[in-house]
């Protein structure tokens, strides 16, 4: 049985006061929830996200993470440091991420790698653009962008590591993608781990991300190879937020 997990990505958003309002109320009613619910807030934040949550169910995690475990590479962050801030969970391959800052296959695999020797668990975004969807290329990139990883480290490296199925054109738009097209990719990505080991594949959470709203969760939870969400906007707003957590219970 693969527990449900709901992971906010609040990406570059968040100052003192308004974090501890909304991890507050998130805290708060977190306990009676079943499923697991992660916050990623900015680096900065983790050590006031760290003293907030503590004694909740709430975990943390970190939006990236460097390759390198350590050195002369300014404004980067190590896995190490961000296991000393109580992070759980940390998010590689963000399509941002890709996009904005030429993150590529190898580089991201080389992070999932990184985190795990820091023992967190690398939740592994991948994703087509619109084009590549409409060109009918979307197995082809998830699957090269799945490969990457099980080709450095092997089909072992999914034993503790969560996948996050992110469409690109789903992310911030509002447009989301339906129940059938999310689970269509879910399970062609389990299948593509069960070639490999059943048993590990089965275990996997892969977790849809892109416009998930309160008004879309339940929906998109209820398909079989969905084990939860990774949620950008809606993450940022409390209510919107415990409503996609309680979806997902
Ligand atoms: P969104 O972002 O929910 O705002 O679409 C999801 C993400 O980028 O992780």
């Amino acid at each position: 049985m693969r527990r449900m997990l709901v992971a906010g990505n609040w990406k570059m958003h968040g100052a003192l006061h308004q974090n501890s309002e909304l991890l507050k109320r998130i805290a708060a009613e977190a306990s009676g929830l079943l499923c697991e619910i992660a916050v990623c807030p900015p680096y900065p934040y983790l050590a006031q996200a760290q003293s907030l949550i503590e004694g909740s169910p709430l975990v943390l995690g970190a939006q990236s993470v460097s390759e390198h475990s350590s050195g002369a590479f300014t404004g980067e962050v190590a896995a190490s440091m961000l296991a000393e801030f109580g992070c759980r969970y940390v998010l590689v391959g963000h399509s941002e991420r890709r996009a904005l800052y030429g993150e590529t296959d190898a580089v991201v695999a080389v992070k999932f790698e990184a985190a795990q020797n820091a023992g967190l668990v690398p939740v592994l975004c991948v994703g087509e653009t619109l084009s590549e969807r409409e060109s009918g290329e979307t197995g082809a990139v998830v699957a090269r962008q799945l490969s990457a990883v099980l080709g450095r480290l092997g089909v072992v490296a999914m034993r503790s590591a969560v996948v996050a199925y992110e469409p690109v054109w789903a992310i911030g738009t509002g447009v989301t993608a339906s129940p059938a097209q999310a689970q269509e990719v879910h399970a062609a990505i389990r299948a593509q781990v069960a070639v490999l080991d059943s048993g590990i594949a089965a275990g996997l959470r892969i977790l849809y991300g892109g416009s998930v709203k309160p008004q879309n969760a339940k929906e998109l939870f209820g398909q079989s190879d969905i084990d939860g969400g990774l949620i950008g906007g809606a993450a940022l707003v409390a209510d919107d937020f415990l409503t996609i957590c309680q979806a997902a219970n």
